[in-house]
């Protein structure tokens, strides 16, 4: 997917053109309003459920309503959605939902007894508490970015997943790794437009038989409309669902910089300190990826190219680097920058870049800086930094 997803200088050039935020896809899945809802302010024990993925931000553009989320997303588009079958959990009862995260409330798309998912996600027993399912929204992201999107579903996928396990842990709940079949996606009533990517689990197997839901759910679009493309939406279905856990940092403050974390904007490199970059480069990073930081603007610490934790070469590659990421003038005024390359350019990697950066927006908010992950890059001029293809980039420096 690297060549249909390249970011050139002639490409760039050509897609300055106005973009109609009129014709936008709708942000959020809406299912009918006879739906059996369950608002989750009344169910503290699936507090999990609502950090893992909540309004954070909301106010208006052009008189249409502008929500961020806990989880940051390219261009805002959050093309994700979240169901949970849920079973035995006191107060609820036991069936598919679909988390609507703007009203904060479960929607019962199947209430589920002696049947449900747990063949499908490699179970042949009940599963007492609640299997976790994320699923991908191709359009919503291809509407602006066209074919770039595919690395975008799978960044922006990364940090939710990231979101999850953070959020599980911090409520002392642990995720189970769950791997699902294709046919999940019918029985789940998802179209061309929609294919889940993750499934877990939290909760344990019980002692019961269960028998697999044998007819789908009902169909509902993601989004308002839709238009396909196929050089997405193909490479979508072949590619198989992530599973690993990720090994998240622990914070008691979790809940606060869950809610308050934002991409920067701008920066102010004299209220970072040298202690907090040094912790950020410390981050472990997933085996897949290859970690080069460059510092820029520093106290004591050596100007230079970062790996593996050591400088590499000195020098303030300030400028090469912010040209490298599209010239986005705010990247000048960062302490450092993260790039993260991988060996294989796939969905696999895309994800593990996501995951470690949210971990880097955690960290970062935990000690008052502030940072933004970089998607738009012109690929080709990453080359002289690492022999392997560049999928992420995170600027990072003091909040303002
Ligand atoms: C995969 C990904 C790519 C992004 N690329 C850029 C980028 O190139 N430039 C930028 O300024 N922000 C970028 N962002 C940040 C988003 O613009 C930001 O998350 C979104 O506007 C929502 O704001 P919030 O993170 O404050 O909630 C990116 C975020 C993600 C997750």
């Amino acid at each position: 997917m690297r060549e249909q997803t390249l970011l050139t200088r002639e490409w760039v050039a050509a897609k300055q053109t106005f973009l109609d935020w009129d014709t936008q896809p709708s942000s959020f899945k809406q299912y009918p309003h006879f739906c059996y809802r369950v608002s989750l302010k009344e169910h503290p024990s699936l507090q999990w459920l609502v950090q893992t993925r909540c309004i954070t931000d909301e106010h208006s553009i052009a008189h249409k309503p502008y929500r961020r989320l806990n989880v940051p997303s390219a261009g805002n588009l959050h093309p994700i959605e979240i169901y949970v079958q849920i079973r035995n959990i006191a107060g609820l009862l036991s069936g598919i939902y679909h988390y609507d995260v703007l009203n904060e409330e479960l929607v019962m798309i199947r209430e589920i007894a002696g049947e449900g998912i747990e063949p499908h996600v490699g179970l042949d027993k009940r599963f007492s508490g609640v299997i976790v399912m994320i699923s991908l929204v191709p359009f919503r992201s291809s509407w602006k970015y066209g074919a770039r999107a595919w690395r975008y579903l799978y960044l922006d996928l990364g940090h939710q997943i990231d979101a999850l396990a953070a959020s599980v842990r911090h409520f002392g709940l642990y995720l189970t790794k769950m791997s699902h079949t294709e046919h999940l996606n019918t029985l789940m009533g998802m179209g061309e437009d929609e294919r889940i990517a993750a499934v877990y689990a939290i909760g344990e197997v019980s002692e019961r038989a269960v028998k697999p839901i044998s007819t789908p759910l009902m169909h509902v679009q993601p989004t308002d409309y839709t238009e396909y493309l196929n050089t997405l939406i193909e490479p979508l279905k072949t590619t198989p669902s992530y599973n690993e856990i990720p090994n998240t940092l622990m914070y008691e403050d979790f809940v606060l910089l869950n809610r308050s974390r934002r991409s920067a904007r701008e920066f102010n490199p004299h209220t970072m300190n040298d202690a907090i970059l040094q912790q950020l480069i410390s981050i472990p990073a997933p085996s897949s990826l290859e970690i080069i930081v460059f510092v820029f603007q520093a106290h004591s610490m050596q100007i230079g190219t970062y790996r593996n934790g050591k400088c590499a070469v000195s020098g303030n590659f300030n400028s090469e680097i912010v040209h490298l990421l599209l010239d986005q003038r705010f990247i000048s005024g960062s302490n450092m920058v993260v790039l993260i390359h991988a060996e294989h350019f796939c969905a696999q990697t895309h994800i593990e870049a996501g995951i470690y950066a949210q971990e880097l927006y955690r960290m970062c908010e935990h000690h008052n800086a502030t940072c933004s992950g970089i998607g738009a890059f012109y690929d080709e001029e990453a080359s002289c930094y690492s022999d392997k293809p560049l999928l992420y980039a995170v600027a990072i420096g003091g909040k303002v």
